[in-house]
Parts: C-alpha cells; sequence; structure tokens
C-alpha cells in the first residue's frame, strides 16, 4: 500500500495540476455553442452593425424585428435539429461594401452554423479574431482586400471544414501557423501580399486537397515544404510563390 501510495502520488499532483487547463479548454468549448437560437444570431450581427464606422447602405435592411434571413447579405438555410428543420443563419456577403470595422466585434459563438464568408474588399482593420475558430461548419473564407493587421491566429486550425482561405491583400504580419496544417480539406489557401514572414511551416504539407497554394509577395523565407502530392500528375495543383 506504502509503496503504491507514493508511485501514485506524482500521478495526482499531474491531475491536479492539469485540472484548471481542462476546465479552460471546456469553457473555451462550451463558448462555441451558442445555440440554434435565431434571435442570438440576429443579436450578434446587429451588434456587430453598431460596431461599425457608419454602417453601408447595404446594411439598412439589418433591423430589430426583422428576420436576418430578409437582410441583405445574410443567406438562412433550414438545419436539422431533432425533429425541427429550423433556419439559421448560413451566409454573410457582403462584398466591396465599403464595412468599416473589426471582425473581433462579430460574436462567432452565435454564428456556429455560418458555412460561406465574403467580405472582400472592405475595410476591416484588427486582427483575425481567434473565435472564428467557432465555425466548424465553415467551407469559404474570403477576406482579401481589407486591413487585416496581426498574425493568422493559431486557431485557424479548428476550422476542420474550410476549403477555402483567402486573405491576400492585407497586412498579416506574424510566421504562417504550423496549426494550418490541420486544414486538410483545404483546397485553396491564398495568403499573397501580406507581410507575413518566417519559413513556411511543414506542416502544410498534410494539406493533401491542396489544389492552389498562394503565398506571392511576402517576406516568407526557407523551402517550400516537401509537397507529396505536387508531382502527382492525377491532382491539380498550381503554386503561386
Ligand atoms: C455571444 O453569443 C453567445 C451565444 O449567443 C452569448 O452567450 C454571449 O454572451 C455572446 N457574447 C457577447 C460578448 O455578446
Ligand atoms: C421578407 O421580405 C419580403 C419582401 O422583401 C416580405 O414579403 C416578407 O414578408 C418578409 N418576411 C419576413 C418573415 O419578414
Ligand atoms: C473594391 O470596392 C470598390 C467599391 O467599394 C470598387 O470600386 C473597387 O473596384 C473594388 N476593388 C477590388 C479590388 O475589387
Ligand atoms: C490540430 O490538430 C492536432 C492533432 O492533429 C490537435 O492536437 C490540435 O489541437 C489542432 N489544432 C487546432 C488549432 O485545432
Ligand atoms: C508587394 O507588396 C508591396 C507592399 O506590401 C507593394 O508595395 C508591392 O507593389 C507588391 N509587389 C507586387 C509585385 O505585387
Amino acid at each position: 500500500m506504502q509503496t503504491l501510495g507514493s508511485k501514485m502520488q506524482p500521478v495526482l499532483y499531474l491531475c491536479l495540476l492539469l485540472m484548471p487547463c481542462l476546465f479552460l479548454v471546456e469553457e473555451a468549448h462550451a463558448a462555441c455553442h451558442g445555440g440554434i437560437s435565431l434571435r442570438s444570431q440576429r443579436m450578434a450581427l446587429l451588434h456587430w452593425k453598431d460596431t461599425l464606422a457608419s454602417p453601408p447602405v447595404q446594411m439598412s435592411s439589418w433591423q430589430e424585428n426583422t428576420t436576418p434571413c430578409n437582410w441583405t447579405g445574410i443567406v438562412c438555410t433550414a438545419v436539422r435539429h431533432g425533429r425541427r428543420m429550423p433556419r439559421v443563419v448560413t451566409d454573410i456577403s457582403l462584398p466591396d461594401a465599403g464595412i468599416r470595422g473589426q471582425l473581433g466585434e462579430l460574436n462567432f459563438s452565435a454564428l456556429a452554423f455560418l458555412t460561406y464568408i465574403d467580405l472582400s474588399n472592405n475595410s476591416l482593420h484588427g486582427a483575425l479574431p481567434a473565435s472564428i475558430s467557432c465555425l466548424s461548419s465553415l467551407l469559404e473564407l474570403y477576406l482579401p482586400y481589407n486591413q487585416l493587421t496581426w498574425k493568422i491566429p493559431y486557431e485557424i486550425g479548428g476550422l476542420q471544414s474550410l476549403r477555402v482561405l483567402e486573405l491576400s491583400f492585407n497586412r498579416l504580419t506574424g510566421h504562417i501557423p504550423a496549426s494550418l496544417g490541420n486544414l486538410t480539406m483545404l483546397n485553396d489557401l491564398i495568403i499573397d501580399q501580406n507581410m507575413v514572414s518566417g519559413p513556411i511551416p511543414e506542416e502544410i504539407g498534410r494539406l493533401v486537397n491542396l489544389q492552389l497554394l498562394q503565398l506571392s509577395n511576402s517576406t516568407l523565407s526557407g523551402l517550400i515544404p516537401k509537397i507529396p502530392w505536387k508531382s502527382d500528375p492525377t491532382k491539380y495543383f498550381e503554386l503561386i510563390w
């Protein structure tokens, strides 16, 4: 008993040490479950509109007491939820709209059903928020021609369904996060015309579905990592470097 007890002790301490981390992980995960209610999705969108510097005319239909499914740039889709088929916000598409504000003000945990975001060519500034990883159903994310700064967050690796990531013509800095290697469904990875630097992480080599990798005019160094599918003639692949 004595020896077993002293053998168990380090394990016990380790468990105690890890406990707070486990809680944090759970909390972060829980923070992503905004639920199915169209009301909270509308609230999140209206809050974002409120934070914008002079919301553009395209957003004049974004009003209290109307369904967001009727708003310009918003698409809803019916999803199965138990025995019901409620409608949820799945698309935000407002390119070239002159939106001036921050993505960090958009409560992504309330918009977990988004599959498509196109906010190309607006004036979004500030960071690409880590909370974007809540969008586990997101298929396509278009944010080129904005003024996004700071680094691409590590949490982007949580966008497990993503097919297209387009971030070109922004002011992103820092390294390309290795967590991008988690996005194994990715077809297009377009990060050119930014200020990202450092080596290209070798995890990019895990993106077996990649068809377009566009990294030109950034201050990247080092070699393109071994890309096993690059020489596979059965696969279309283009590298713009
Ligand atoms: C974001 O949305 C979630 C889900 O609706 C909500 O619980 C949370 O309070 C919202 N956060 C903010 C900062 O409004
Ligand atoms: C949506 O807008 C159309 C007209 O643009 C209107 O006829 C319809 O009643 C609206 N639906 C809801 C639920 O507000
Ligand atoms: C961006 O949008 C503006 C209108 O807001 C348009 O004049 C311009 O051509 C667009 N630029 C690109 C690169 O699409
Ligand atoms: C990426 O995947 C690894 C396991 O393959 C996991 O440990 C890690 O948390 C993931 N990262 C993100 C940002 O999702
Ligand atoms: C590369 O980016 C810089 C600014 O980051 C810009 O001034 C320059 O025109 C770009 N060059 C090309 C060839 O696109």
